[in-house]
């Protein structure tokens, strides 16, 4: 039996990732582990989207270093592999940089990591893949084998050809490629026999889904939202993450017609100036948002919206910036991630010459999420008082407790609830508290009511 310890950085795809890694060398004798240390084997799965998320990696290195040293000062060997974004886009300069790395493998690469491993245990030496075949990728991973919780992901479409000219996606994951229907439907049965009672199908543009179906025709998101409705079990379906181009008048019907699909989008607008997201060449207007939104909240009333955030883009000037911020107010989040704009190699508004200063980025921040901080904060205040559904997921910090989400992907804290995880119930949502709801169990079991007469 070998240990294995991954550490994963970034986005949900690459949790589906690390998690496909694992089942992919546990028939080898891997089991995983939950520390490095004296691990047999480690992978960082590693995030490209923003410089810090990239430096990270290397500060990791620099401890797993030591740990390698320490297990070879035993006789013993550490192989260490640095997989997902980072090692898409800097290959080779990662085992310059940081000698202790015997693998580096990308997104659409991993597949290959046995024969990986072989060959650094036979011939030592640095072994590196980033090639793009995605299909190679996804025919040859084994079935899921472990357990993957309540809520699981499933990837269905990976790369974009967007190119915001921010963005490393592009380039780190390559081409849009969708999973072929049958493939997406056998796996997501295989997860519900594993536990999962809620999927969420993930794509760096997963709205523009165009998969094979049985039939050979080219699907849609819509219609492969509508297959996977129909399998017993899985109670729960959600998308992320979405382009608002790939707003299909299907996709939008869906959210009507589907009701395991649930009332919450994250559908990223980046910016709320038009002068801005030309630059960022999103080829949407602030008000062809505002008309999707419109039209998405005509088919499902309740719809908690999320969307990303970059403040700072090159150029961006304090009107286009108040533009975000009159956008913002205009839509109301539920909740959503913001970030400094952060320059990448390769990406052409690295090369803009308007950058803009620290300072003025930090302050707009601040600004912006303290505005959707308060929308957040009232939109979970709005639900005291309401009773939701709620998936329990895990047990909650104190005994007796689980935690379970809303439909709109609030965490729930129950007491009383630690018997009813992969179960949904009918929870009185008492208070909003920071990031979280408070609520108690509507209705008793029938088999306890049944008890007390
Ligand atoms: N700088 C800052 N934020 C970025 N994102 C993507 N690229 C950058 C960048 N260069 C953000 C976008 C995207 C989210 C996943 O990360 O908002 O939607
Ligand atoms: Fe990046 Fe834009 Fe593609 Fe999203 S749509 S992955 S932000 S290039």
């Amino acid at each position: 039996m070998k240990t294995l310890f991954v550490k994963t950085y970034g986005c949900q795809m690459n949790a589906y990732d690390s998690a496909r890694m694992a089942d992919l060398l546990a028939p080898l004798g891997y089991v995983t582990a939950e520390e490095p240390d004296n691990a047999d084997m480690v992978i960082l799965n590693t995030c490209h989207i923003r410089e810090k998320a990239a430096e990270k990696v290397y500060s990791e290195l620099g401890k797993l270093r030591i740990l390698k040293e320490a297990k070879a000062r035993a006789g013993e060997r550490m192989t260490i592999a640095v997989a997902g974004c980072v090692a898409q886009a800097e290959g080779e300069e990662i085992t310059r940089r940081q000698g202790a790395v015997d693998i580096v493998v990308g997104p659409q690469s991993y597949h290959r990591l046995p024969e990986m491993i072989a060959r650094v245990a036979r011939a030592g030496g640095h072994v590196l893949e980033t090639d793009f075949p995605a299909d190679d990728k996804f025919d040859a991973l084994p079935a899921q084998t472990s357990a993957t919780g309540v809520s699981a992901f499933l990837t269905v479409q990976e790369g974009c050809d967007k190119f915001c000219t921010f963005c490393v996606v592009p380039y780190t994951r390559g081409n849009e490629f969708s999973r072929p229907v049958e493939q997406i439907v056998v796996e997501a049965r295989r997860l519900v026999e594993l536990g999962a009672r809620e999927i969420t199908l993930l794509g760096q543009n997963v709205n523009a889904y165009s998969g094979t179906g049985p039939d050979g025709s080219a699907g849609s998101l819509a219609k492969l939202l509508h297959i996977l409705s129909g399998i017993e079990g899985l109670a729960r379906l959600r998308y992320t993450t979405s382009h608002p181009r790939d707003m299909s008048d299907d996709l939008i019907a869906a959210h009507r017609d589907i009701e395991s699909l649930m009332a919450y989008l994250h559908l990223p607008v980046q910016s709320g100036s038009d002068t801005v997201l030309d630059a960022m060449n999103r080829q949407h207007t602030r008000d062809d948002y505002r008309r999707i939104v419109e039209r998405i909240r005509n088919a499902r009333p309740d719809i908690a919206l999320s969307s990303d955030f970059i403040v700072g883009f090159p150029g961006e000037s304090d009107a286009d910036f108040a533009d975000t911020m009159a956008l913002v107010r205009d839509i109301g989040y539920t909740q959503a991630f913001s970030f400094k704009y952060s320059k990448r190699p390769g990406t052409p508004a690295s090369a803009a010459r308007k950058q803009i200063p620290e300072d003025v980025k930090s302050a707009r921040l601040q600004e912006l999420q303290a505005l959707l901080t308060e929308q957040q904060n009232r939109f979970n205040r709005s639900c005291a008082g309401r009773t939701l559904p709620v998936l329990f997921e895990k047990p909650g910090r104190k005994a007796g407790q689980a935690v379970g989400r809303s439909p709109y992907l609030q965490p729930v804290h129950v007491d009383g609830a630690a018997d009813l995880i992969g179960e949904i119930r009918d929870v009185a949502i008492l208070e909003a508290q920071s990031n979280s709801l408070k609520g108690a169990l509507a209705r008793a079991k029938p088999r306890e009511m049944a008890l007390a007469t």
